[in-house]
């Protein structure tokens, strides 16, 4: 079936061959549990583990391959940063761009009356002032949560004056890297960032259900695990692992997920960043310009590609998004994403509520079958008389 995935910013696809024959072989292969026998294919993966961890510090320049945790999800990483960091009685503050996945532990954290809660507002097209963060701060207030780019509207947010800000007044900086992690280089030393989460089979290139994240040092040692368990080490002791990453990586991991994540971010270490990053915002800007001839449709998006990834929102005068993705799907084998994806606060700012908006989203380049078949649908939608 010929179908043209615009739908990167849920996942990527395809994955690039070499993930594939890799998840493959050890599926096949070696298929054993790591850090729980010592015979030689537990060693190898071990080892699997070893390169993830190794690769994803050197691409988030973490100081050690030891502060990555593998996670199951974008979600996981969150809730797990989340649940493990806040102590009660503490003030939270978050970007109204955030995703469910941080706004709702939050919110069930602040409804037990567990936390206090404000959310910072965005301008209309998703960007969040710094500004507006420092006057929210309160003398208890504990975590900033912030994404580095929103997964609506793609525009990249500024990171390290939040970080230093935070460093300053003693907060915990949390970073949602879903949308930029593999897009953009992320610095988590020089940005001053306590807590990373991101999925892994996004920009990253590993498969579905995989996730990792980062925890600086100090946050590791006074982090209070989610979920305690086995772990293949001490087995005698009733007391929780105490040491990063194996306190948060209890149970068997997703070992095919995690030989996916290994060689997607090798692969991504091997091309030099600059390069790829200007292909995405040549791209976008491509995007944009084929967009903005159809009549009738609002770009949720300002012109200055280097401020967004690959992900550019819109709205239709006549055909609300749910319509206008289907027939994309149905007439041009276009597979893009309508709603409020997953994000509760930022249509408001938006004014996208209650419909959200018509997404694209090309990852790291826009192919060129893909552009052949934009091209054909922004004709049709041309002739719509609005
Ligand atoms: C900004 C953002 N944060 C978090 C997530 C959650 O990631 P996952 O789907 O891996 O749980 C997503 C997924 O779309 C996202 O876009």
């Amino acid at each position: 079936m010929q179908r043209f995935y615009l739908d990167q910013a849920a996942t990527s696809w395809p994955k690039r061959p070499d993930v594939l024959a890799a998840v493959t072989e050890f599926l096949h292969e070696t298929g054993a549990a790591a850090g729980r026998g010592s015979y030689a294919s537990a060693r190898i993966s071990a080892n699997w583990l070893d390169r993830a961890r190794i690769a994803i510090a050197k691409l988030i320049h973490a100081p050690s391959p030891e502060s990555i945790a593998l996670m199951g999800s974008g979600t996981h990483a969150l809730n797990e940063a989340i649940g493990g960091s806040i102590r009660p009685g503490s003030h939270v503050i978050a970007s109204a761009i955030e995703h469910n996945s941080v706004l709702r532990p939050l919110e069930r954290m602040r409804m037990e009356g567990l936390i206090e809660l404000d959310i910072v507002p965005c301008d209309q097209l998703g960007w969040v002032n710094p500004a507006d963060i420092g006057r929210m701060k309160k003398p208890n207030t504990h975590l900033l949560a912030m994404s580095h780019a929103s997964n609506v509207t793609g525009m990249i947010q500024e990171l390290q004056s939040l970080g230093m800000w935070c460093r300053e007044n003693g907060i915990t900086f949390l970073v949602d890297a879903a949308q930029t992690i593999g897009y953009v280089p992320i610095d988590v030393q020089a940005y001053g960032i306590d807590y990373l989460a991101a999925p892994g089979h996004k920009g990253l290139g590993g498969i579905l259900g995989t996730g990792f994240l980062y925890a600086a040092p100090a946050k590791q040692v006074t982090h209070r695990p989610l979920m305690v368990g086995g772990t293949g080490s001490q087995s005698e002791s009733l007391v929780p692992e105490l040491a990063w990453p194996q306190k948060v990586e209890p149970g068997n991991l997703n070992m095919p997920g995690i030989v996916s994540m290994a060689v997607a971010t090798e692969a991504l270490l091997r091309e030099p960043f600059s390069e790829r990053e200007a292909k995405m915002h040549g791209d976008w800007s491509r995007l944009r310009d084929l967009l903005s001839r159809v009549p009738g449709l609002q770009l949720l998006a300002h012109a200055d590609s280097q401020k967004y990834v690959g992900v550019l929102s819109c709205c239709h005068s006549q055909f609300t998004p749910t319509d206008l993705a289907a027939i994309l799907d149905a007439e041009f084998q276009i597979e893009v994403r309508a709603g409020l994806h997953c994000a509760a606060h930022i249509h408001h700012y938006l004014e996208t509520a209650p419909m959200g908006t018509l997404r694209f989203s090309f990852g790291h380049e826009l192919d060129p079958l893909v552009v052949g078949a934009l091209e054909k649908a922004v004709e049709s939608l041309s002739q719509v008389d609005c």
